[in-house]
């Protein structure tokens, strides 16, 4: 085995690859050759590193120096400088988004302070696409303590012991749903791992594919152990794609070291996966679609009753879970149930990975403690909101979820708590907004995707879902009524209760939510016609300020509307509303923030 002086870590990751960091490895392999340092310094290619919004980044041990948006032209830098001279490369060293200090080592970052890695514990540390790095790291040895210590009982009780729920938006108790799967008959069973991730916003699930592939092929293999099953499958959607590669090279590496296959360990255990491609549906991550889908039929629902413990894929008992409980398992079943239900609140135990984004100032992937409050994550990970804008809600659960205000911050987070304030946990997307979002328009952005996505077998959800968004198109127009608001609330209430799937059953989630936290801007819309943060365009209307205004003329330049009249250096200039199209060139060009929008 080969000993290195220094590691350099390049992300890998789906964020970090499309800003260049294929070609960062390449340059520094090219330097690294240039300078003869071939036997002395690794390159890596790692998955995410979850600090996205600086990448790509680059980070070199032993010194664990954090580079970030590194480009290519600085690639010969930090092999002259750091890895040759042993001088740490102070200018391209992260900048810490709120007190630009200058910031040497992750340890050191604020985003990672608070963090605890279970899930995502190997992202960002091993090369995902080499499995003698996951060995490295303790991988597979879970499955060798199961298969040669323990009882499928015994894996079952430790489950549920550990207080691990399904991390893919229920929250339902993980080793309850083994136990089903185990006391299920028949002559054949499945494991299933759910990596649709349809959720626009969230990349948790992605990027514990693209990192660490592995971890969740070992829980599949504990799965089938444990519930007495010898096939897996891994639909994930094809949009994946270095996610698939990944999981397909991790396959194949576990087939040739024999932990996946016939006979593992030498035990009489035999397990193996295959992966199916979704063509990205939403509606195929419910687990009855998902289903069907790779029974290879249309991805639409069944009703539940049968779940598919009891019958799933082709009518037998059926183990789905979620990408992130399962990179759970591994963890649970090396350090004990104990060492997990010690992690997080008294109903929600372990962590929660969370992709941040919207308007916060450090956009990545984060994974907190359950109990982690929300202002920790948006002012201490998240850096807090960009240009000194003022928070005002924060959007969890994707279009299942809701929004929470700003008087909730101290929550902390938990499936329950977040239940309780009208929105969920749901696979982890978290959206912040800022005074600059309508609530209104928020709403109808996730009602706009649910109808697209509907599958249309229920008329509560074909029908009352698209009766919503047009009764949300109507206010935000500007012709909606007082009556419009309590038709929509009833309409939700309805179609919550009649839908045959969670896709309808929590469609109108967001539109409850603002409307239970933000009814004023409904108010403002409908009765005073006006857009409060100024979104809706139809609501809104351009003015020049005759104090502020210099008479520069620039503005009627920028107007493609040639709507603004006004002499250079004689007269306030004036906007036609008749024929202004609101695209906003005004504005943005006066120079003397003379122009605004109400
Ligand atoms: C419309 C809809 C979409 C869903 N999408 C996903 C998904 O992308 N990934 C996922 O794991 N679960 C998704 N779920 C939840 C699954 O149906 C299922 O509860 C989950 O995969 C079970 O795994 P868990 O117990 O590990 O959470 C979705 C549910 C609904 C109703
Ligand atoms: S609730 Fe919507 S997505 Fe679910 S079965 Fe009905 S129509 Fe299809
Ligand atoms: S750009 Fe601003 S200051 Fe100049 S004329 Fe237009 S509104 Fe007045
Ligand atoms: S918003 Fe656009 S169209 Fe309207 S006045 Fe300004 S530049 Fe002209
Ligand atoms: S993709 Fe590189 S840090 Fe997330």
């Amino acid at each position: 085995m080969d000993f290195y002086r220094s590691h350099v870590l390049v992300c890998g990751g789906t964020g970090c690859t499309s800003s260049g960091s294929e070609t960062l490895i390449d340059t520094f392999n090219e330097e690294i050759k240039k300078h003869e340092l071939e036997h002395e310094v690794k390159i890596v290619k790692t998955g995410c590193f979850g600090l996205c919004e600086v990448g790509p980044i680059v980070i070199v041990y032993p010194e664990g120096a954090f580079y970030a948006h590194i480009k290519k032209e600085n690639v010969a830098t930090i092999v002259e400088e750091h890895l040759l001279k042993g001088r740490i490369v102070d200018n391209l060293l992260y900048e810490d988004a709120k007190d630009d200090d200058r910031v040497r080592s992750l340890d050191e970052v604020d985003f990672y302070k608070k963090q605890k890695r279970v899930a995502l514990r190997n992202c960002g540390v091993i090369d995902p696409e080499n499995i003698v790095e996951y060995i490295g790291y303790d991988g597979y040895k879970a499955l060798g303590k199961v298969l040669t210590t323990m009882s499928r009982e015994d894996v079952i009780d430790e489950i549920k012991k550990s207080g691990l729920r399904g991390r893919g938006g229920g929250g339902f108790p993980t080793g309850i749903k083994w136990g089903f799967a185990y006391k299920a008959t028949g002559d054949e069973k499945y494991v299933v791992c759910n990596a649709d991730e349809g959720d626009p916003g969230a990349f948790m699930d992605r990027s514990v594919l693209e990192g660490d592939p592995h971890s969740v092929l070992e829980a599949m293999a504990i799965a089938g152990y444990a519930i007495g099953a010898r096939q897996g499958y891994i639909y994930v959607r094809a949009e994946y794609p270095i996610a698939v590669k990944r999981l397909e090279i991790a396959i194949e590496q576990a087939r040739k070291y024999e932990l996946l296959g016939d006979d593992i360990f030498g035990t009489g255990f035999s397990f193996d996966v295959e992966i199916r491609l979704g063509a990205g549906a939403f509606v195929c991550g419910e687990e009855t679609a998902l289903l069907n889908s790779i029974e290879g039929k249309r991805g639409m629902p069944r009703p539940r009753p049968p779940f598919p413990a009891n019958e799933g894929l082709w009518g037998k008992p059926t183990l789905l879970n979620n990408v992130e409980t399962y990179a759970n398992i591994v963890p649970i079943i090396l350090n004990g149930s104990d060492w997990f239900s010690s992690i997080g609140t008294e109903k929600s135990k372990g962590t929660k990975v969370f992709a941040l984004g919207g308007k916060i100032n450090n956009t990545g992937l984060v994974e907190i403690p359950m109990g982690t409050t929300l202002k920790e994550i948006i002012y201490e990970i998240g850096g807090g909101i960009p240009n000194e804008k003022a928070f005002k809600a924060v959007q969890t659960g994707g279009p299942s979820g809701g929004c929470i205000p700003a008087k909730n911050l101290d929550t902390p987070i938990d499936y329950d708590n977040l239940i309780a304030l009208g929105s969920m946990m749901g696979s982890g997307g978290m959206i912040v907004m800022d005074e600059d979002n309508c609530m209104v328009d928020i709403a109808r952005f996730f009602l706009d995707f649910t109808v697209d996505e509907s599958c249309g077998k229920c008329p509560p959800c074909r029908i009352g879902t698209k009766r919503m968004l047009q009764i949300l198109d109507k206010i935000t127009s500007g012709k909606g009524e007082l009556e419009d608001i309590n038709r929509l609330e009833e309409l939700a209430k309805n179609i919550k209760e009649s839908a045959l799937c969670g896709l309808g059953q929590t469609a109108p989630n967001p539109v409850l939510s603002t409307l239970r936290h933000f009814k004023n801007e409904y108010i403002a819309h409908v009765v005073d016609k006006t857009c409060p943060a100024g979104v809706c365009k139809e609501l809104l209307a351009y003015h020049i300020d005759e104090n502020l205004c210099k008479k520069c003329g620039i503005c009627a330049k920028k107007c493609p509307a040639d709507c603004i009249d006004g002499v250079k250096g004689k007269e306030v200039f004036k906007i036609d509303r008749d024929k202004c199209v609101k695209c906003g060139a005004c504005m943005e060009a006066c120079p003397f923030n003379a122009i605004s929008k109400k």
